[in-house]
């Protein structure tokens, strides 16, 4: 099995140096592209690639990129942006690149740039990251130092800056426009789509934010080939994911894997099953703002129709499983508190909407509910649904939640009904 993301990551070790990268074909990429493609080539080539997002949405790269003006007239400068803000629970996939190898994220950086003729680029990480912060400063310098940045490139002719940017440690940092702003130092609340960063985006320059994962697959795009890409997966989507499980596992962890390997197959296989004395009780496929799958979906593989047509969303591919001994109630009024302290306040159903989703939680929790507060809770998930916020992140707060009610209802019925929770080994009065 091909491991093309993650093969010269090693636990334990330092990542790669320049040189090392280098004499396993670090850098043949950029290389490849600035002496031997146009723009317009390594941007059909991702294209026909198929590869899609791996921030969470799977919008297709390439088509993406199509939509940044191209020519002697397109407004300048452009630029490129590597979003490594990786904040949502339970995801800790890009962590494991930036630190493990990122002179392959400069390299699918630098053909990124390349292929939309962005002249300057920023890495946007996550604060907390301080390690990856330490190698990629490191790393940027080496290939400062080598020509692979700065002006004339190899000879080519082509320039690009690139500068490492840590966030303030908000969520709402990784949300695309959110980022820009950020980035502008400004406050972090997202902007009003279109018009679309492609072609307004940072200082109202054409520009793409690209996920860490996404950009690391580039240059393996074009060393090898499109077929090469799609054979690696065992599904319509093609490529390998970086895929992540965490909970009441044996072994929890984050390999890369083919997409389409199945959640049973991650579950057993991988993470060696479930801990002892523990049932599965449902997963979170996709990170903590996905829909709840259960026992039924344990055979659907891991790509984004099926675990679409499944009821929930294959987000970030790292999933959280939930087991038969922790309180649903209490898991999902956990997720909410994070979401509701993570929400902007820029949109009034978001910003009240969230910290009242999760007061109700808390009350269901200590057995202080109602049986009107699961219509409440149903109610929340309509109003703060799709199309009725501002951005995805209230959307997102919703799915585990909706899912909960659907598939644990009684647990929550219970919890109103014996007024306390089930889980708790101490018995708690309702108040
Ligand atoms: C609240 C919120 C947080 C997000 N956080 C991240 C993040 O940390 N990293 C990321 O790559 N995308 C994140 N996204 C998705 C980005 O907005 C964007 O879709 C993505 O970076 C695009 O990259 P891709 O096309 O390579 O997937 C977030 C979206 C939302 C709504
Ligand atoms: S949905 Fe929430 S996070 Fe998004 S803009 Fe509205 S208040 Fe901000």
């Amino acid at each position: 099995m091909e491991t093309p993301l993650t093969q010269h990551i090693v636990a334990g070790r330092k990542p790669l140096s320049l040189k090392e990268y280098e004499q396993v074909g670090g850098y043949q990429s950029v290389r490849k592209v600035l002496k031997e493609m146009t723009p317009t080539e390594v941007q059909n080539l991702v294209k026909d690639s198929n590869l899609k997002g791996r921030g969470g949405a799977g919008f297709g790269t390439g088509l993406k990129w199509s939509f940044v003006p191209m020519g002697p007239d397109a407004a300048m400068p452009k630029y490129l942006v590597a979003n490594a803000d990786e904040m949502e629970p339970g995801t800790f996939k890009d962590r494991l690149l930036l630190e493990g190898n990122p002179h392959q994220l400069l390299e699918g950086m630098i053909v990124a740039a390349y292929a939309i003729q962005a002249n300057i680029s920023y890495v946007f990480l996550r604060w907390a990251y301080k390690l990856a912060a330490q190698e990629i400063t490191k790393a940027i310098q080496e290939a400062y130092d080598a020509g692979y940045l700065g002006k004339d490139i190899l000879g080519s002719g082509y320039n690009l800056e690139m500068y490492l940017h840590t966030g303030v440690g908000r969520y709402m940092c990784g949300e695309e426009t959110a980022l820009l702003n950020a980035l502008e130092g400004k406050r972090a609340h997202p902007r009003a789509k279109p018009p679309f960063p492609q072609v307004s985006g940072l200082f109202g320059k054409p520009t793409i934010v690209n996920n860490v994962e996404t950009l690391c697959n580039l240059p393996h795009i074009v060393n090898n080939g499109v077929e090469w890409y799609k054979g690696l997966s065992k599904s319509a989507d093609t490529g390998t994911k970086l895929y992540g499980v965490s909970g009441r596992v044996k072994t929890p962890g984050c390999w890369e894997l083919p997409i389409g390997v199945t959640i049973r197959e991650l579950l057993e296989d991988y993470a060696g099953g479930m801990q002892d004395g523990y049932l599965f009780k449902g997963v979170l496929p996709g990170g903590a703002s996905t829909d709840f799958l259960v026992e039924q979906h344990l055979d659907t593989p891991m790509d984004y129709a099926s675990i679409q047509a499944a009821g929930s969303r294959l987000g970030t591919g790292t999933m959280i499983i939930l087991d038969d001994q922790t309180c649903p109630v209490g898991f999902v009024h956990n997720l909410q508190h994070f979401f509701a302290q993570e929400s902007c306040g820029f949109c009034t159903p978001c910003r009240e909407g969230l910290p009242w989703v999760e007061r109700l939680l808390l009350a269901i929790d200590q057995g202080r509910g109602h049986p009107e507060d699961i219509q409440a809770l149903e109610f929340h998930t309509k109003y703060l649904g799709p199309g009725n916020t501002f951005c995805a992140l209230a959307p997102g707060a919703m799915e585990p939640l909706q899912s909960a009610l659907k598939y644990f209802r009684e647990d929550f019925e219970r919890h109103i009904y014996e007024h306390h929770c089930p889980w708790s080994k101490v018995w708690q009065p309702s108040i």
